[in-house]
């Protein structure tokens, strides 16, 4: 396994002997180990950027790290705005990076959701493609 892994720390002690498991990003085959989230897997091997931004198509990767800032979103066996940072990784499970999607609302500050619960109606409204909301 390609490693950028402490695997020797003198607190958590030794990493080699965990069971791993195999899941691939983008169609690439990765191993990780049982109990890494998605995100510490695939920066495990090398890999830093999880999306592109929606509007600009600038690279993205985690930010907080804690579940807050939803930086880290890819898509998990179809299901997307899945937070890398907060999902364990799992056998065979299928990782895609986040693609350049259409902006979920307009982009002018003064029409910004104001609170989570409103981006994500706005959000599944687009989907459905009911662009009244
Ligand atoms: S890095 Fe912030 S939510 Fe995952």
């Amino acid at each position: 396994m390609t490693t950028n892994r402490i695997m020797n720390h003198p607190v958590l002690g030794k990493l080699e002997n965990r069971k791993t498991v195999t899941f691939t990003f983008d169609g690439q085959t990765f191993e990780g180990f049982e109990g890494d989230t998605i995100a510490s897997a695939l920066l495990a091997n090398g890999i830093r950027q999880l999306r592109v931004h929606e509007e600009t198509g600038a690279p993205r990767a985690i930010y907080c790290n804690i579940g807050h800032c939803f930086e880290c979103r890819v898509t998990v066996n179809e299901t997307d705005t899945v937070r890398a940072c907060m999902t364990p990784i799992q056998n065979d499970l299928k990782v895609e990076s986040g693609k350049m999607q259409p902006a979920p609302f307009n982009t002018s500050p003064e029409n910004w959701p104001r609170t989570y619960a409103e981006y994500e109606e706005r959000n599944k409204a687009n989907k459905d493609g009911d662009s009244n909301v």
